[in-house]
């Protein structure tokens, strides 16, 4: 039997190095958070911790968010998706003028039925000189990202290569890390050059790069989702890493991100020994005090369980068939949001829906004439893309997408702003991950809804997958101890702080 007690188990920077009564000599070293992960991921991007806090789309990872796990040494990357270029670069003004140095991300979300958005988004980013994204739902890459990208690239005396511009891409397809692990295609650089979009120099040193060093690998996730196991795509991309890691001999490793149900200590430790640089969390973000949504929403998100959620389909991408993950419960907008796009698929135009159905979306869904819901959308459009407008007005299929595309898309402004007549219509995207995290947290000192705090809940994660890292190695010494696992429950904030700077609680 072990001698060791809970207080040295929790001490994570002392080394454990004892006998047991029956005089087995166990070993466990000291662990620096600043390793946890890969060392090379905080110290590129300038962090203390390899931890990201993903993108949530309409400013739901808020500047508030992002200021809070910047002071921190995490990075956050801002909710830039669903926003005007205006509350954009209002978001990236206040996080550059109060973060000054500190590191932190915006959101490059892949828009294919609108390039435009992306061309003025790469503009703004190279204005507003904002040195890294997070780059989602590109199924190819697009030319304002590489645009991104290779905007700003130099050379060294030494011959290194520098970026002012760096991607954390995110995928959830092998296929798709490829692209993102190589250099941009030819073709592409060769189109930007002759448009004079960059350099002679940035197109010869843009054939040395990939697009991304850093691609987070998403699994079954809140939002857009492949609903894949992490445990079989991530070993899938760090295996194709070390191919390209090979093929292309970069200054610079590449390294794999894990995303996609990490709420839990547990899971933040699995992904880490398995290979993950860095680990990425969403869902639980969202329940935070700092996320941009309502307090409605983060009453229901705290009540999730893992049967409450279901795939409906997406504003953004609504013609393709792509789904999303969503909460069911307490909301219709899943079964409404299915019956839209089965409306969509089944007839050629708005005036074609039959009467029955005409008048459940103008009594229920819209709360108003589909004529009168075009006539809105039309205005929104006239403001966020006029080319839109003039595709709908030769094809009425369009037209009746981007009619429907408007309350998928209010749906999730409804629920953001708690609108209380409209409850039933939230959309609220939410991974398995909320349901993990609300068990784990029960009756914890992070599970009242004023607690859910950011930095908080990933100290928590950081710190605590340390520890059960610890008590893991002492049980592959053949020491148990149900007191060690009874540790891995959510500490305040004050006593991580606590055992990070001195080393022990008080
Ligand atoms: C409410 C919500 C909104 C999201 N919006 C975006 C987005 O706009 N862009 C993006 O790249 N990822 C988005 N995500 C995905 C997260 O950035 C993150 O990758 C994912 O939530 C991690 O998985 P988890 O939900 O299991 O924690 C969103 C997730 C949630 C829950």
């Amino acid at each position: 039997m072990s001698v060791l007690q809970a207080d040295s188990v929790l001490s994570i920077h002392q080394d454990l190095d004892f006998h047991t009564v029956e005089g087995q000599r166990i070993v466990v070293p000291a662990i620096n958070l600043k390793n946890w992960g890969d060392r090379s991921f905080a110290e590129t991007h300038g962090l203390r911790y390899s931890y990201m806090a993903g993108s949530m789309a309409h400013g739901i990872s808020s500047v508030a968010l992002v200021k809070t796990l910047a002071r921190e040494g995490m990075l956050a990357s801002f909710g830039a998706a669903g926003l005007s270029l205006n509350a954009v670069a209002q978001a990236i003004d206040s996080l550059k003028s109060d973060l000054g140095e500190q590191t932190f991300a915006v959101n490059f979300i892949h828009t294919p039925q609108e390039p435009s958005i992306e061309e003025r988004l790469c503009d703004l980013l190279h204005e507003k000189e904002v040195k890294l994204v997070e780059a989602s739902a590109f199924m190819r890459l697009s030319k304002a990202l590489v645009r991104y990208r290779v905007k700003g690239l130099r050379k060294d005396a030494e011959g290194r290569i520098h970026s002012s511009h760096r991607i954390i891409a995110k995928v959830s397809r092998v296929e798709l890390a490829k692209h993102f692990w190589s250099p941009p295609p030819l073709a592409m650089l060769d189109a930007l050059l002759s448009e004079g979009a960059i350099t002679k120099l940035e197109h010869e040193l843009a054939q040395s790069v990939p697009v991304a060093h850093d691609l987070t690998v998403e699994a079954d996730s809140g939002g857009h989702t492949d609903n894949r196991p992490l445990v079989t795509l991530l070993p899938q991309m760090l295996l194709l890493k070390n191919e390209i890691e090979k093929e292309h001999s970069y200054h610079e490793p590449l390294r794999v991100g894990a995303a996609g149900g990490i709420s839990t200590p547990h899971a933040a430790l699995a992904a880490i020994t398995m290979g993950a640089s860095y680990i990425v969390t969403g869902t639980v973000n969202q329940a935070c005090v700092e996320a941009g949504t309502s307090e409605v929403v983060r009453k229901m998100l705290a009540e999730t369980q893992q049967s409450d959620l279901i795939m409906a389909p997406a504003a953004d991408m609504f013609e393709m068939g792509v789904k999303l993950q969503v909460l069911k419960r307490g909301t219709m907008f899943p079964m409404r949001a299915a019956k839209l796009y089965e409306l969509y698929r089944a007839y050629p135009d708005l005036e074609s829906i039959p009467e029955k159905d005409r008048k459940t979306l103008e009594d229920t869904y819209f709360r108003t004439t589909l004529a009168k819901a075009w006539d809105d959308t039309r205005r929104f459009f006239e403001e966020r893309d006029p080319s839109q407008i003039k595709i709908a007005e030769s094809n009425p299929k369009h037209k009746m997408a981007l009619v429907f595309r408007s309350y998928l898309g209010q749906s999730s402004h409804w629920a953001n702003r708690g609108v209380s007549d409209r409850k039933i219509d939230y959309q609220v995207w939410c991974g398995p991950a909320m349901a993990a995290f609300n068990d784990w947290a029960k009756g914890s000192a992070i599970d009242a809804l004023p607690e859910r705090k950011a930095a908080a809940v990933a100290l928590n994660l950081l710190y605590l997958s340390a520890v059960l890292h610890r008590v893991r190695q002492l049980q592959f010494q053949g020491q148990r101890n149900p007191e060690w696992e009874s540790l891995i429950r959510p500490l305040p904030e004050a006593t991580i702080r606590s055992y990070l700077t001195n080393g022990r609680h008080g």
